[in-house]
């Protein structure tokens, strides 16, 4: 896929993803999704999204909206969700590296990630609700999984906007950093010659929706055994040698 609107590289063993929109603000459409979908299921290593000084980003791009009717508004709402749904679904750890701005489906997409870096002045929000309308991107249930039902109601049923400092205080930012995307890659490179194929079963018991998830840890706990990082791990403990893991 040819990226217009995302810039991709490999650093250090971590995968980078900027959004990078004609405007600094980084309003998303959903080429832009699709774009940042493709990249991650391209990547085998752990992820940072990032956005641009401004912002990380100002939200779903506000002039999709002004032809939506209920059905073309549902489509869009699906399209996002899909996307947003792989970022938290995948095997890999994602991170979203945010600077000053992210709002509205900006932030949407900062909570689908598995760990949030913020500024201490940054300007997080669901701030739809000042548009008239609501999040549609997964955002209600992401906000009331990290700040609790009555702040997520608040916040989002008044559009408020908090600072990275807030947030990092409702467990909704995990770090605050001067410079969020360093901060995000020295996170990252913790993942770097990890055993991803364990990281990533863990990923998925801990952000599990499934009604039986102890079911599925004893599945997923079989199911590490197949991998060679498993054989790798537990050989040179008994070795007492540092393990190489090869991520398979
Ligand atoms: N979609 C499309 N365009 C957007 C946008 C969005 N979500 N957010 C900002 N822009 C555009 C503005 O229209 C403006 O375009 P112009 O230069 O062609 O006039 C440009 O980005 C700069 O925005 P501006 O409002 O002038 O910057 P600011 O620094 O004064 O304010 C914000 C920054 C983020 C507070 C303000 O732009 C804003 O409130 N944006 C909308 C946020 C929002 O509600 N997002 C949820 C969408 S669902």
């Amino acid at each position: 896929m040819e990226y217009k609107n995302i810039l991709v590289e490999e650093r250090d063993g971590v995968s980078v993803i900027r959004i990078s929109r004609e405007n600094k603000l980084n309003p998303l459409n959903v080429e832009t999704l699709k774009e940042i979908k493709d990249a991650v299921s391209r990547s085998d290593s752990p992820v940072i999204i990032t956005g641009s000084e401004k912002a990380f980003s100002a939200g779903a791009d506000i002039r999709n909206f002004s032809g939506l009717k209920p059905e073309t508004a549902y489509h869009f709402a699906t399209e996002g969700h899909d996307v947003m749904d792989y970022i938290a679904g995948c095997d890999r750890i994602v991170i979203a590296a945010v600077r000053n701005y992210a709002l509205g489906g900006g932030f949407e997409l900062a909570l689908a990630c598995d760990f949030r870096i913020a500024n201490r002045e940054a300007k997080l929000g669901l701030t739809e609700v000042t548009l008239g309308i609501l999040p549609g991107w997964g955002g209600t249930q992401r906000l009331k999984e990290m700040a609790g039902t009555g702040k997520a109601l608040l916040l989002t049923s008044q559009g408020k906007m908090i600072s990275g400092e807030e947030a990092l205080s409702l467990g909704i930012v995990d770090f605050l950093a001067d410079d969020p995307f360093e901060e995000a890659m020295k996170l990252a490179r913790n993942y770097t010659g990890s055993p991803l194929k364990a990281v990533g079963m863990i990923k998925s018991l801990i952000r599990s929706r499934a009604s039986n998830p102890y079911e599925d840890e004893k599945e997923a706990f079989g199911k590490v055994f197949e991998t060679d990082d498993a054989r790798e791990g537990v050989s040179a403990f008994l070795e007492k040698r540092k393990p190489v893991f090869r991520g398979r």
